[in-house]
């Protein structure tokens, strides 16, 4: 196969290397730990449930055109990539199962949601790698939106200490390594419309998902038929500080032919986080 030369478009000053972090989670997840609110606590578990197999298959989607990359530097990302997210994947397992022990869910039902899906996707023909990436890029978009919304603003002032400081770990991370999925799609020849359309799907089922197994936990701690749930429920959706209308700007960027993921400049985000640690990075 003959290799394409390629350039990466991560900016100057920004490294992809990880982080070898390790949380204590035990007692944090026992409680409520997003503003004392059962509603958003179970939507970010959910979240956190489909981080093993979701970031398995990402690197898997990237891997697949490894060998078409020329780049020393793109190279280089792709491998710092492969470790951010085998950290991330670890450190959710982790959280996952220790979640599941606290409150009696069934880990092996709650990763099964996300682990169909995936099987379910590959078993169809139309999903080509070429589409495989293309999704990885999608939800690379999702998480590094998300990852801006915790970061920029309060979103997680009234969150856990523990528990907040993985997110905004893993936040930074996906903010780093944002454009990874990107230039590679990019260098394979990936369409525009190949990419918005498989955001359209990707985006749906990951939502749909999300909250099948958030209901899924709330119903087993006895928290879905309540009036607090509802509500926070319904400012989560169509609140104006509510996550879902936070991250509508971002979605809808992502439809702009010339669309890049560093159009949103998160150098200012990741150098105040990494200012704020007393901590040196990881050894790549
Ligand atoms: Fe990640
Ligand atoms: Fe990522």
């Amino acid at each position: 196969m003959t290799a394409l030369p390629t350039i990466s478009s991560t900016p100057d000053g920004v490294t992809i290397e990880p982080r070898n972090r390790k949380f204590d989670l035990q007692k944090a997840l026992a409680t409520d730990w997003m503003e004392n609110d059962p509603f958003l606590t179970a939507v970010f578990n959910a979240m956190s449930m489909s981080f093993p197999s979701g970031e398995k298959k990402f690197i898997d989607s990237i891997r697949h055109f490894e060998d078409r990359i020329t780049d020393p530097k793109l190279l280089k990302e792709i491998r710092g990539f492969y470790q951010q997210e085998g950290i991330h994947s670890r450190e959710h397992r982790r959280y996952n199962k220790v979640l599941c022990d606290q409150r009696g869910y069934d880990h092996d039902k709650m990763e099964g949601v996300y682990l169909d899906i995936i099987a379910k996707a590959e078993s169809k023909p139309e999903v080509t790698p070429e589409v495989q990436l293309a999704s990885t890029l999608a939800i690379e978009h999702f998480t590094a939106s998300m990852a801006e919304i915790m970061l920029d603003g309060d979103y997680m002032d009234n969150a856990e200490a523990t528990i907040k400081e993985l997110w905004l770990w893993h936040g930074v991370e996906e903010m780093e390594h944002k454009s990874v999925a990107f230039d590679v799609f990019s260098q394979i020849g990936g369409s525009s419309k190949m990419r918005t359309t498989v955001m359209k799907y990707s985006i749906m089922i990951l939502l749909r998902n999300v909250m099948k197994v958030a209901l899924k936990m709330l119903h087993h701690d006895k928290q879905l038929w309540k009036w607090k749930t509802f509500k926070s429920m319904t400012h989560f959706f169509f609140g104006k500080t509510g996550f879902v209308r936070l991250y509508l700007p971002a979605h809808k960027d992502y439809f702009r032919e010339d669309f890049h993921p560093w159009d949103a400049d998160s150098k200012g985000l990741i150098q105040q986080w990494q200012d704020a640690q007393d901590m040196p990075l990881a050894a790549a």
